[in-house]
């Protein structure tokens, strides 16, 4: 069960390294570490995450467990979608998904998804906005960064949200399969920011710009140029 241990501690690196830390536990599966703040908090491609001390959500969870088919690409977008029904759930706003992994409401991130392998194991690393204010956000992410506070005026609290999110993600990754990705992926569609607009997207060493037309079953974007060809993009972000 996912949160069947909860390590809580006041200040970490990155919660992502504590748990990769604890891998090698007999009980390491659904292992959950949660700091009240992060001192190299990280996002995906090497970006720095804001961490502020007891404002938001830093938390890891381990995945030591068989999946089910090759659905380690669909592990992020399965996450994100977690997060959002939690999110919706407490605080009845509509969480809407850019492709891969940003958490948006009302057109600005409030939180991300850090998936990150060691072998078979796999770190499910989720930071939250959750009770930051508008002011406190660094003023180079104040215009596309906000919080469920900000957005709502409501303050949340920690270990709810933790309780439902571990539900959630339960539900979501014990019955995660080759046979139900496709559901995953359109409940991923319903809620999809990215879906239907014209996008820049850059990879590793390509940038394209087209419609965003769907999903790969693997997770990945499909792109729609200007002359109408197809391209598949496996990961990467929207400028
Ligand atoms: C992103 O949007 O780029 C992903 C952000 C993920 C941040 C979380 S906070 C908890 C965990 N520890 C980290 O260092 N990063 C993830």
């Amino acid at each position: 069960m996912i949160g069947h241990t909860v390590i809580s501690v006041d200040e970490v690196s990155s919660t992502n390294d504590l748990a990769r830390d604890l891998l090698e536990r007999p009980d390491a599966d659904g292992i959950a570490v949660l700091a009240g703040g992060q001192t190299k908090g990280r996002g995906r491609l090497g970006r720095a995450w804001f961490s502020p001390a007891g404002k938001g959500i830093y938390l890891s969870v381990i995945l030591r467990r068989p999946l089910h088919g090759d659905i380690t690409g669909l592990l992020c977008p399965a996450a994100s979608l977690a997060v959002a029904k939690t999110i919706e759930s407490l605080s009845g706003i509509n969480v809407l998904i850019k492709w891969p992994n940003d958490l948006i409401i009302n057109g600005k991130k409030v939180g991300g998804v850090l998936v990150e392998r060691t072998g078979d194991s796999f770190i499910v690393g989720v930071g939250i906005n959750l009770n930051t204010s508008p002011e406190e956000f660094p003023e180079e992410i104040r215009h596309k960064a906000s919080s469920l506070y900000g957005e709502s005026g409501a303050m949340f609290e920690k270990n709810i949200f933790c309780q439902d999110l571990f539900l959630n993600f339960e539900r979501i990754f014990s019955s995660l399969t080759d046979e139900t990705r496709d559901n995953v992926l359109e409940e991923v569609k319903s809620r999809s920011f990215t879906l239907g607009k014209t996008v820049t997207v850059s990879d590793a060493d390509r940038v394209f710009t087209g419609e965003a037309v769907g999903f790969e079953s693997d997770g990945s974007l499909l792109l729609k140029d200007a002359n109408g060809k197809i391209v598949n993009i496996k990961s990467g972000e929207i400028l």
